[in-house]
């Protein structure tokens, strides 16, 4: 069964100290939760209720309502490509060329070892630094083909 891991159990205990109304919890333990798993299952909207003392619908409400969540599996690495229209603009489209012909997966996908997942998404709210990219929640901007190159390196 989900249970936090020891330090996202620390974390927890020391965010809820400083959120006096238990529902602002909810985002801070959904976070903790995609830190440590990658995604958010049901089993853990429930573990996440039952800590903070509310409904689990209430935190389906907020897991669903934002589309950062992750609500299924995604690889270790999850990397997402803004697809709007100053990325797309900018050429987004090479990159998720690459990628797919890299990792072998197309948007949607997650590769065969698991390591990788990939996802075209809507803007990501730095549209000046197009084309915006986003590996495990962490802001690339002014990306191109090159420099997403450099970035897969340091994965390996
Ligand atoms: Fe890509 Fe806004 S259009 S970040």
């Amino acid at each position: 069964p989900f249970a936090f891991d020891a330090e996202r159990d620390a974390e927890f205990e020391r965010l809820v100290k400083r959120y006096p109304i238990r529902e602002s919890m909810i985002l801070p333990a959904l976070w903790l939760t995609q830190e440590q798993e990658g995604w958010i299952s049901a089993e853990a909207m429930a573990y996440i209720a039952d800590r903070i003392g509310t409904y689990a619908s209430k935190v389906y409400e907020a897991a669903t309502f934002y589309t950062m969540f992750n609500l299924e599996p995604k690889g270790q690495y999850h990397i997402c490509v803004c697809r709007t229209l100053s990325c797309w603009l900018r050429e987004k489209q090479e990159i998720v060329d690459y990628l797919a012909k890299e990792i072998g997966i197309r948007p949607g996908e997650i590769s065969e070892d698991g390591r990788f997942s990939l996802e075209e998404v809507e803007c990501l709210g730095h549209c000046g630094t197009a084309p915006v990219v986003q590996l495990n929640g962490e802001f690339h901007e002014e990306m191109d083909v090159d420099k997403m190159k450099a970035l897969l390196a340091t994965l390996k």
